[in-house]
This record gives structure tokens, C-alpha cells and sequence, in this order.
């Protein structure tokens, strides 16, 4: 299995292509399952601001398009332009929406002092999903 580190490069690679014109803040993704499968988002934003789409959504996006059955171990998140950047509120949601009543690590990026490990539980508590 990859280590935190390797799962933050990618997410550090992939946002190389980030799509954000508009906000110029680019973020990246790396969602890892247990079965050692990785899958990658990045932002891309759109000219009707609203339509924008996260990195973390897209990384998720990608790993149900592919047909991906496993459970969801860690997703690292990073953005040069933020130092932790934290999933937004909707990313939280979708993140909790494929948790399965387990915890998911979240890898955020603290720059120069390393990786913040933090959980879905912890930034999202007492999660809604209907049984
Ligand atoms: N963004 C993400 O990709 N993920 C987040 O969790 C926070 C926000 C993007 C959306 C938009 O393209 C840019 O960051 C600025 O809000």
C-alpha cells in the first residue's frame, strides 16, 4: 500500500492540470481504496461560476465511472495556493456519502511543516446518508 507521502504527490501532480481561469486557485485529489486502486480529480471551474466542479468531486466522480466497488481508505487534497486546504462542505457530504459508517483518513498538505491527517468523521460529524 502507498504511503501518505506517494498519495499527496499525486495529488500534487494532477494539479498541474486544473482547470480554474477564473479563481486561479487550482486544487488536486487523490482518493485511495482499499484495494490499492487510486483515482484523481482536479477543480474546473466555468464561466457560469456555480457550475464549478471540486477536485475531490471529480476524483470520486472518476472512481464510479470506472466501476470502482471498493471502500475508500484516504484522499489527499492539496493546492499551492492554500496551505491545509480543507474539502469544502459539499465535498465533505459526497466524501461521508461513500464512507459506508467507516472513517476516511483526510491528507491535507501543511507545506513546509508536512502532512495534517485529519478524518471524515471529524470534519463532518454527525454525517447525513439515507439508510
Ligand atoms: N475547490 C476545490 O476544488 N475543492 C474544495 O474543497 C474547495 C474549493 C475549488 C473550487 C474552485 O475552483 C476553487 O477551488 C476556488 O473556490
Amino acid at each position: 500500500m502507498i504511503t501518505n507521502e506517494e498519495l499527496m504527490n499525486i495529488a500534487k501532480d494532477v494539479v498541474r492540470n486544473s482547470y480554474s481561469p477564473y479563481s486561479n486557485f487550482p486544487v488536486g485529489a487523490a482518493v485511495l481504496y482499499d484495494n490499492g486502486n487510486i483515482y484523481k480529480g482536479t477543480n474546473v471551474e466555468n464561466s457560469s461560476f456555480g457550475l464549478t466542479l471540486c477536485a475531490e468531486r471529480n476524483a470520486l466522480s472518476t472512481a464510479i465511472a470506472e466501476g470502482e466497488k471498493g471502500n475508500i481508505l484516504a484522499i489527499a487534497i492539496y493546492s499551492p495556493k492554500e496551505k491545509m486546504c480543507a474539502p469544502c462542505g459539499a465535498c465533505r457530504q459526497w466524501i461521508w456519502e461513500f464512507a459506508n459508517n467507516n472513517d476516511i483518513q483526510i491528507i491535507l498538505e501543511a507545506h513546509e511543516e508536512g502532512l495534517h491527517i485529519t478524518s471524515i468523521k471529524e470534519l463532518l460529524p454527525l454525517g447525513f446518508k439515507l439508510r
